[in-house]
């Protein structure tokens, strides 16, 4: 009997020709950047994108206490001895594979500078703790990701590193494409799949009123989950749309009026 088992690919419904772009830049040894909204499917993507192409996925969550240390590795005590243990970044050099780094911008500027070497012609990861310099496989490929609607003064890609990656604009998805995703990710019936995505759909044209960011589509599965489970789609909206949305008594009442006038 065949006892392989083989990872389900994870579900990616595409928007435009982005898979395309995303494996001719990974067999060039292009670094790609994602831009986009949060929600949107940045990280679908490259979870689907890297089980298609069969490569290891290093996932960094960039946070504002992020450093190059953390990226590249650090010595450790272990058992009264110093070991070096290699960080994400230098696993995914080693072994091969995509090191994906989420929010990109929050990390510290330390960053860039090991990042520079590893997306421009040299591919080169320079270890200065161990005095090491490795040459980047083949099969290595660094993908970040950033939301440019956070007007951050203080957080901004600096050219000099944007410039060093093929870059994808990412948005929501069309209201067909939205609304099969709803489907398969939330099992919910397309027609009431469709009103939460013609819901999103003024709510996202509402965006400046108060409003940091339409809705997103991961919230949409979430209510849409909450209604395939029996809850009322009132009460489903309620929570996994107004709630998360805004905290602002006036700004909360206008997401229900147009759930109101979407479901009227
Ligand atoms: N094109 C798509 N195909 C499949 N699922 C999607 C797609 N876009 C969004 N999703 C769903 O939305 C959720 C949020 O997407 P995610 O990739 O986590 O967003 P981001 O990384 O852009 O913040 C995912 O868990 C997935 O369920
Ligand atoms: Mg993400």
């Amino acid at each position: 009997m065949n006892a392989i088992s083989t990872p389900a690919l994870p579900f990616y419904e595409p928007v435009a020709d982005e898979c395309d772009l995303f494996q001719t830049a990974h067999a060039n040894g292009l670094p790609l950047l994602l831009k986009g909204p949060t929600g949107c499917g940045k990280t679908r993507f490259v979870e689907h994108m890297a089980a298609r192409l069969g490569l290891p996925l290093f996932t960094v969550a960039c946070h504002d206490d992020l450093s190059a240390a953390d990226l590249i590795g650090r010595y450790l005590l272990k058992g009264g001895e110093t070991v070096w243990v290699d960080g994400p970044l230098t696993r995914a050099v080693r072994q091969g594979g995509i090191c994906y780094l989420d929010e990109v911008v929050e990390a510290r500027k330390d960053v860039t500078v090991v990042l520079h070497p590893l997306t421009d012609d040299r591919r080169r990861l320079i270890i200065d703790r161990t005095g090491e310099e490795l040459v980047a496989p083949k099969d290595f490929m660094v993908v970040a990701s950033f939301n440019p609607g956070y007007q951050n003064i203080l957080k901004k890609l600096k050219p000099s590193t944007r410039q060093r990656f093929v870059s994808i604009g990412f948005d929501f998805p069309a209201p067909e494409v939205e609304t099969a995703v709803v489907v398969a990710e939330s099992g919910l019936d397309a027609a009431r799949a469709g009103a939460l995505v013609r819901l999103a759909g003024h709510i996202r044209a509402l965006s400046g009123m108060d409003l940091e960011e339409g809705v997103s589509t991961r919230l949409l599965i979430y209510a849409a989950t909450l209604v395939a489970r029996g809850m009322k789609v009132e009460r489903a909206i309620e929570a996994a749309i107004v709630e998360p949305l805004s905290d602002e008594p006036d700004v909360q009442q206008a997401l229900r009026d147009l759930a109101a006038s979407v479901y009227g």
